[in-house]
C-alpha cells in the first residue's frame, strides 16, 4: 500500500497499541537502503564495513587491514590506509566534473544570501589552508573555532582538514571561561572567530569573549594561541591586538587558491570536540579521520536516502555541536549533496522562517531536534500550514527522545503525512547515527529509534550486563566496534576507559537508559546519569553545581534536570546560601536579587545555555549517610510530585523543611 494511503492513528489508539507505518512501494523501490543491508553485515560485518570504506571514500593509499581491536578500547580501522577529509569532502567532486553543484545555499538571518559551488568551496578552502599554514599551523597543530553559522565555518573546518591540522569547534553560547578551559586543554596555537553573528534579528558579539579567553589570568597557564583569525560579519567594533589578530579577508581573500591536501593516516586526529561527562570537567571526544568519515558518510547516504543530484538537504544543526559536525559538513558533503546553511533562529524575522526556507530552497531532507519540532507544535499548525513544504520527503529527528505526539505532529504537519521519519540515536562519542530506522526499509514506529544500523551491533542489559528480553528494559551498550568511534578523551586515556569502559565489561556503555519492546525494538529512555539533555544539548549537573558553589554567596549547590514539555529537560538548582547572606534571600525581593546573581554567574562560568530555569533557595539538601546527594528527591519536589521514599537520608526531616519553604511562589522563571 503507498504510504500516502495510510491513515494516521489517533493518539489514544497509538499510546494503546504501536503503530507502525511501512514504507510505500513507491519509496521502497527507489531507496538507497535494501533489506539485504542487514544481512550482508551480518554475515561478515568487517567485510561489510571495507566495502563501505572502498565506496564511499577515496584513499590515496588504499587500506588492506579493516579493524585492529588488539589496543581495545581504542581501536584503530582502516589504520595502513592514507586519505584527506577535505579532499574527500570538496576537491573529489570538482574532479568528477561536478563543480558547478551548490554545495552551500548560506541564508544569513538579516535575509543575505550566498550560494557557494563545490568549485567555489574548492577555492576558499583551498586559500584558508594556505592562510593557516601563513599563520604557523602544522599538522598536527590544534585550531580551536568559535564561529556562528556562516559559510566561513564550513570553510575553517575544511581548511584545517586539509592540513592535518585537528580542530576543536565550541559552540559560540559557550562563554569566555568554558572557551578558556577548551583552548587550554587542547592547547590550540590558532583561534578562528568572527566580530559577531546575527541572532534574533540584532547583531551579538563573539570576538570579545575570545580576548576574554586569551587575557593572561591568575594561577592559568600562559596560553598558546599565537593568531586569532577574524572573520568580518557584522562589522561591529572590535578591539585590536596587533600582532596576534588577524582579519579573516586580508590573510584569506589574497592567499593562493590552489594548496595540495596533507595525505593523512586514517587514524590521523580529525578533531577534538568537548561534551560534558559526568564530573566537571568537560571531555575532549577525540575523533579520527578515516573511520569517522566512513560512517559519517554512509549513515548520510542510507539514513536520509541522499540522492545527491536532486535532493536538498538542511540539517538544523549547529557546527559547535557533533550533529553539525558529521550532518553538516563530513557527511553531506562526502556525498556531494547540496544543502541549506541558515545562519539564524527559527522565529525571526517572524515563525514561519523554517518554512520559508523549505518552500525557497526546495528542501527535501529536513534533519532536526525534537525541542524544534515541540517549538512548532506550540506556535500552532496554521504557522507551516502557510508554506509550500511538499518538497520534503524524508524527516530526521535526533538529540533526545522524540515523544509520539512530537513524531506523530512532524510526519503530519511537516511531512503531509508521507514523508518517513528517522529517529536517530548517536552521541558525539559514536561520531555518526548507531540506531535508526531505514527508509524505505523500516516501518517506522514513532517515538522508536528502532534498530541498529546494519554494520553497528546495539543491546538493552541489565545490571549484571546479561542481554534482557524483548519487553524489558535497562543500559544500551554497544557490543562491538564500530569506524566512527571515539579514539579517546583528549590527553585523558584513564578517563576514557573509566567513562565508558568499565560499567560493564567489554561494552561501550553510552550512559541511556533504554528498553526493547515486544518486536525487539529499542526505545531511548533519556540519560542514567548525571548528564542532563535541554534542548538536546548536553549539560552536567556537576559542572553547573561547581559553577554555582564557586559563586561567594553559595555554600552548597544541587542541580537537577526536571522533565519539560518542550525543552526534554530544564535545569533545576537548589542552592545553601552561605551564613552571612542566608538573609538575603528571606524577601521575595532578596531572593529574587540572588537568583538572577546565581544565573547570570552560571552565564560568565559555563554560557547562557547552561542558565538554571530556577533556582531554589533551601535551607539542607537531601543527602545519604555517606553524604551523597539524592538527586531523585530534588527532582520529584522540581517536577512538582509527591516525595518518593525518603528513608535512606541520613535526616529524614530535611524534605519537609525543602517543600514547606518551597510553597511560597518563586518567581525566578523565565
Ligand atoms: C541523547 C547528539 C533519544 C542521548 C547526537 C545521547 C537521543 C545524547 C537521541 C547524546 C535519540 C541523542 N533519542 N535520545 N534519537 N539522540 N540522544 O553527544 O541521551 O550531544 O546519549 O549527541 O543525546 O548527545 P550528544
Amino acid at each position: 500500500m503507498p504510504e500516502n494511503e495510510t491513515t494516521a492513528p489517533s493518539l489514544e489508539n497509538l499510546l494503546h497499541e504501536t503503530r507502525a507505518f511501512p514504507p510505500s512501494s513507491a519509496f521502497a523501490a527507489q531507496a538507497n537502503a535494501q533489506p539485504s543491508m542487514y544481512e550482508d553485515a551480518a554475515a561478515d560485518r568487517l567485510g561489510f564495513w571495507a566495502t563501505q570504506a572502498r565506496d564511499l571514500v577515496t584513499w590515496s593509499t588504499p587500506f588492506t587491514q579493516t579493524l585492529d581491536w588488539s589496543g581495545a578500547p581504542v581501536a584503530r580501522w582502516f589504520a595502513d590506509g592514507k586519505l584527506n577529509a577535505a579532499y574527500n569532502a570538496v576537491d573529489r567532486h570538482v574532479e568528477a566534473g561536478l563543480g558547478d553543484r551548490v554545495a552551500l545555499h548560506f541564508e544569513g538571518e538579516p535575509g543575505d544570501t550566498r550560494t557557494v559551488t563545490y568549485a567555489d568551496l574548492q577555492r576558499e578552502v583551498s586559500r584558508a589552508a594556505n592562510a593557516l599554514e601563513s599563520l604557523g599551523v602544522r599538522t598536527g597543530d590544534r585550531v580551536v573555532i568559535y564561529l556562528p553559522m556562516l559559510v566561513e565555518s564550513v570553510v575553517a573546518m575544511l581548511a584545517c582538514a586539509r592540513i592535518g591540522a585537528p580542530h576543536s569547534v565550541v559552540f559560540g553560547g559557550f562563554s569566555a571561561d568554558a572557551l578558556r578551559s577548551r583552548i587550554a586543554d587542547a592547547e590550540a596555537k590558532v583561534v578562528i572567530t568572527a566580530d559577531g553573528g546575527y541572532r534574533r534579528g540584532a547583531p551579538s558579539a563573539l570576538k570579545p569573549a575570545v580576548d576574554e579567553a586569551l587575557a593572561p589570568k591568575e594561577g592559568a597557564p600562559a596560553t598558546t594561541v599565537e593568531h586569532v583569525l577574524v572573520v568580518r560579519r557584522t562589522g561591529q567594533d572590535v578591539d585590536w591586538t596587533e600582532g596576534r589578530d588577524v582579519w579573516w579577508h586580508d590573510a584569506v581573500d589574497g592567499a593562493s587558491e590552489v594548496h595540495e591536501p596533507v595525505q593523512v593516516e586514517a587514524e590521523h586526529p580529525l578533531f577534538i570536540l568537548y561534551t560534558s561527562g559526568t564530573t566537571g570537567k568537560p571531555k575532549g571526544i577525540l575523533h579520527t579521520t578515516g573511520g569517522y568519515l566512513t560512517q559519517a558518510a554512509y549513515t548520510h547516504k542510507y539514513v536520509f536516502d541522499l540522492k545527491p543530484e536532486s535532493d536538498v538537504y538542511w540539517c538544523t544543526a549547529d557546527i559547535g555541536w557533533v550533529t553539525g559536525h558529521s550532518y553538516v559538513v563530513y557527511g553531506p558533503l562526502a556525498n556531494g549533496a547540496t544543502q541549506v546553511l541558515y545562519e539564524g533562529t527559527p522565529d525571526t524575522p517572524h515563525r514561519g522562517r523554517w518554512w520559508e526556507l523549505v518552500e525557497k530552497y526546495k528542501v527535501s531532507i529536513l534533519y532536526t531536534a525534537p525541542t524544534a519540532i515541540r517549538t512548532c507544535m506550540k506556535w500552532g499548525e496554521d504557522v507551516p500550514a502557510g508554506f509550500d513544504l511538499s518538497s520534503l520527503r524524508v524527516l530526521g529527528s535526533v538529540g533526545e527522545p522524540i515523544n509520539p505526539e512530537a513524531w506523530m505532529w512532524y510526519r503530519r504537519v511537516i511531512g503531509g503525512d508521507t514523508a518517513p521519519i528517522v529517529d536517530t540515536w548517536w552521541q558525539t562519542e559514536t561520531g555518526a547515527i548507531m540506531i535508526s530506522p531505514l527508509p524505505g526499509v523500516t516501518a517506522t514506529k514513532p517515538g522508536s529509534a528502532q534498530v541498529a544500523l546494519p554494520g553497528i551491533v546495539a543491546d538493552v542489559v541489565d545490571d549484571e550486563a546479561h542481554s534482557v528480553p524483548d519487553g524489558g528494559g535497562g543500559y544500551l551498550v554497544l557490543s562491538e566496534p564500530w569506524p566512527a568511534m571515539l579514539r579517546g578523551i583528549w590527553g585523558d586515556l584513564q578517563r576514557f576507559k573509566d567513562t565508558y569502559w568499565s560499567r560493564f565489561e567489554g561494552l561501550y556503555f553510552a550512559g541511556d537508559g533504554a528498553k526493547k519492546d515486544e518486536d525487539g525494538d529499542i526505545w531511548l529512555l533519556g540519560r542514567v546519569d548525571d548528564v542532563m539533555n535541554v534542548s538536546g544539548h548536553r549539560l552536567s549537573t556537576t559542572e553547573i553545581e561547581s559553577a554555582l558553589v564557586s559563586h561567594d554567596v553559595v555554600a552548597e549547590a544541587a542541580v537537577v534536570g526536571a522533565a519539560d514539555d518542550t525543552t526534554g529537560q530544564a535545569v533545576v538548582a537548589f542552592v545553601i546560601l552561605r551564613g552571612e547572606h542566608a538573609d538575603r534571600a528571606t524577601t521575595p525581593e532578596g531572593a529574587e536579587e540572588v537568583q538572577a546573581e546565581l544565573r547570570n554567574h552560571v552565564a560568565v562560568q559555563i554560557g547562557p545555555i547552561a542558565k538554571p530555569r530556577r533556582i531554589l533557595v533551601v535551607p539542607e539538601l537531601p543527602k545519604t549517610r555517606s553524604g551523597k546527594i539524592m538527586r531523585r528527591l530534588l527532582r520529584d519536589v522540581a517536577e512538582n510530585r509527591t516525595v518518593g521514599d525518603a528513608t535512606t537520608l541520613a535526616d529524614s526531616s530535611v524534605m519537609d523543611l525543602i517543600s514547606a519553604g518551597l510553597k511560597k511562589p518563586s518567581s525566578n522563571e523565565d
